[in-house]
């Protein structure tokens, strides 16, 4: 498989899903799936930081999960409590500094403190920023935004009609993080399912009908591949594109096409 370094995406989004599915084929229960669906994590990390992405975002818990029958809800957050407990080591040895985005008032406190002291001691890791979108909505999110410009036009910090995207950008979860340029989802659904609404309006989309737990390196190459025949245009016509040259309004903003280089993309 043929892949261009110099034309990674600086951020992939991942929705894995199919961790039932995968378990309903073997006559396991679901948190089987979900246990197994995170060594593929572990995986896809390291294809992230062997192959040089510096920003992988999971769609680990919607605010939607937790519909599902409590002793599934129950074992997610236990594995994730496991995964904080046991990960650091690896975490420090690929240099990956771990975040999360989200809602953290109902995550179960015990987890929040430690999710916050693993992000606190990987803070200065640099190889890859690992984001995990816990108790995570897009719309939501896009309201707490919004919420938040509100009060600071109360507050007399800036007034309603300054507000621009970029602006408004800036009271997301992911203020600091560029937009993902490559959104996957594994599971065979077609949809974006509340993730990252704001953020993915430029982003490329990939579908495969490969189970999460299934998700190896391999299919994550040909993502990357697949993500690499596209053109992305940002507005702008298959001409201007070949010519090169940043878009004059829309698209990422001017510090991500310089860092993506995607006057040839
Ligand atoms: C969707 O599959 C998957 C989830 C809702 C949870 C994903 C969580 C993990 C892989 C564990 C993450 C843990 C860490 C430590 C990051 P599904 O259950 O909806 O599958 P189905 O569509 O086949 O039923």
């Amino acid at each position: 498989m043929n892949l261009d370094l110099e034309r990674l995406p600086r951020h992939v989004a991942i929705i894995m899903d199919g961790n039932g599915r995968w378990a309903r084929q073997r006559v396991r229960n679901r948190v089987f799936g979900h246990r197994k669906g995170v060594e593929t994590v572990r995986t896809i990390m390291t294809c992230c930081t062997d192959v040089g992405i510096p920003f992988l975002t999971l769609y680990a818990f919607s605010e939607e999960n937790w519909n599902r029958p409590g002793k599934e809800v129950k074992a997610l957050w236990q594995l994730l409590e496991r995964y904080l407990a046991s990960e650091l080591p690896e975490l420090i040895k690929n240099r990956v500094r771990l975040r999360h985005i989200g809602d953290d008032k109902n995550i179960p406190p015990h987890i929040l403190t430690r999710l916050l002291a693993v992000e606190n001691e990987t803070a200065h890791l640099d190889a890859l920023t690992l984001c995990l979108a816990l108790n995570y909505g897009g719309r939501q999110e896009i309201a707490r935004a919004a919420r938040l410009f509100a009060a600071d036009v109360k507050n007399d910090v800036c007034s309603a009609d300054q507000l621009t995207a970029e602006r408004f950008s800036r009271y997301l979860y992911s203020s600091d993080t560029p937009d993902p340029d490559l959104v996957i989802r594994t599971g065979g659904e077609i949809r974006v399912s509340n993730f990252l609404l704001w953020q993915i309006a430029y982003a490329e989309l990939y579908f495969t009908e490969v189970f999460w737990p299934d998700f190896g390196k391999v299919h994550f190459l040909e993502a990357l591949a697949e993500f690499q025949k596209r053109e992305r245009r940002f507005g702008r016509t298959g001409e201007q594109v070949k010519k090169g040259g940043r878009p004059a309004h829309g698209g990422p903003s001017a510090a991500d096409v310089s860092l993506t280089g995607s006057g040839s993309r």
